[in-house]
């Protein structure tokens, strides 16, 4: 038998058997078709002819969420930000979460070019999917201001989202364009300040990983070695635009600090803004990059929330030993902000 009504009895989302129940159901999913349908995401339009409607208590004048496997959950068609049900929303939800290299992201990256393993510090379209899909629905737009090698428009391609960046680097952005062609209109080799006087607005979602202060220019001799014998970037750039190249902390954060109050005024009201981030060492002291940053973001943005972006499988080296404390800095904070105009 079709079912057409589930309900959750216990603790498992289960079909309702009674007749009348599925009827008034069946009736129920149809007028929400007719008279809802842009509530409805793409995948369960697809299938319609195998969504059912659910409500936990098992009230069909009440339903107002649709699935398709009970396995994963239902979709509230009163959802304003993203096409997932309430079992993958939950999933999403939690401060923290392990995400390391995956094989198959950089073997399609090494497959485009081979100079894409140039850039030194790039993050993955598998991870930046996820956010992407907790943060917007299908169709939205997403802007990555430090887009290096375009590992965010690549997830906006797997995820149907429509990409917009800017790269400072030539080589850089020309990766991105080879990339990802379907959003060259939107893609734009510039300073990321000069974002409000580009061809970008009403964005529905931000995200995006900053240069690291100046980090790679005070990377250890194994690591410029290692690149340099391979022929690979061991910085961004030698410009005096690239954030990476600013030594003073004070100077550099609020270089950082304007770019993001500058895309406050392309962005959509009460769209996300996710800046992955990390304290940083320099001189044998921490400066709290991430927290200075919110700070500073938080006079015009609501602060939401940090998710904790931890690393397991780099290889810890013995820092400090056996004088001092040293860590291994193996965690980037997720920052969250959202733009909250009255
Ligand atoms: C941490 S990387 C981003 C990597 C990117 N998430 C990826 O997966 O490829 C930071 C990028 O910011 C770029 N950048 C530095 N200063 C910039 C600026 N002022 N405007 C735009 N891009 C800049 C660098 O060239 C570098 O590619």
């Amino acid at each position: 038998m079709r079912y057409f009504f589930y309900y959750k009895p216990n603790r498992t989302i289960e079909p309702h058997k009674d007749e009348t129940v599925n009827q008034r159901a069946e009736q129920k999913l149809k007028k929400i078709f007719e008279t809802k349908s842009a509530l409805i995401p793409r995948v369960y339009k697809e299938q319609w002819n195998k969504v059912a409607l659910y409500h936990p208590t098992g009230d069909v004048e009440k339903a107002n969420a649709i699935l398709i496997n009970p396995e994963d959950g239902a979709y509230d068609l009163g959802n304003k930000i993203n096409d997932l049900t309430g079992k993958e929303w939950t999933k999403f939800t939690s401060s923290w979460f392990v995400f390391n290299a995956l094989a198959v992201d950089l073997k399609q990256e090494k497959e485009l070019d081979s100079h894409i393993e140039d850039h030194p510090a790039t993050f993955s379209p598998t991870m930046i999917s996820d956010f992407i899909r907790f943060f917007t629905k299908e169709g939205m737009s997403v802007l990555d201001p430090f887009c290096g090698i375009g590992s965010t428009m690549e997830a906006c391609k797997r995820t149907n989202r429509v990409g917009f960046a800017t790269e400072l680097n030539p080589k850089y952005y020309n990766l991105i364009l080879k990339r990802t062609p379907e959003f060259k209109d939107n893609i734009f080799n510039s300073d990321a300040v000069l974002i409000p006087t580009l061809n970008i607005k009403n964005i529905d979602f931000c995200i995006s990983s900053p240069p690291y202060w100046d980090i790679l220019n005070r990377s250890t001799k194994d690591f410029e070695k290692k690149r340099e014998q391979r022929q690979l970037d061991v910085n961004y750039s030698d410009t005096e635009l690239d954030l990476g190249n600013i030594a003073d902390y004070n100077q550099f954060l609020n270089k950082l600090t304007n770019v993001y109050l500058n895309i406050y005024r392309v962005l959509r009201n009460n769209a996300y803004i996710v800046i992955i981030i990390k304290n940083v060492k320099k001189g044998g002291q921490l400066y709290p990059l991430a927290w200075d940053l919110s700070r500073r973001l938080s006079e015009k943005y609501v602060m939401k929330d940090e998710k904790i972006w931890i690393q397991d499988k780099v290889g810890l080296a013995p820092y400090g030993y056996p004088f001092s404390w040293t860590s291994n800095i193996i965690h980037h904070y997720c920052l969250i902000f959202r733009k909250e105009e009255k």
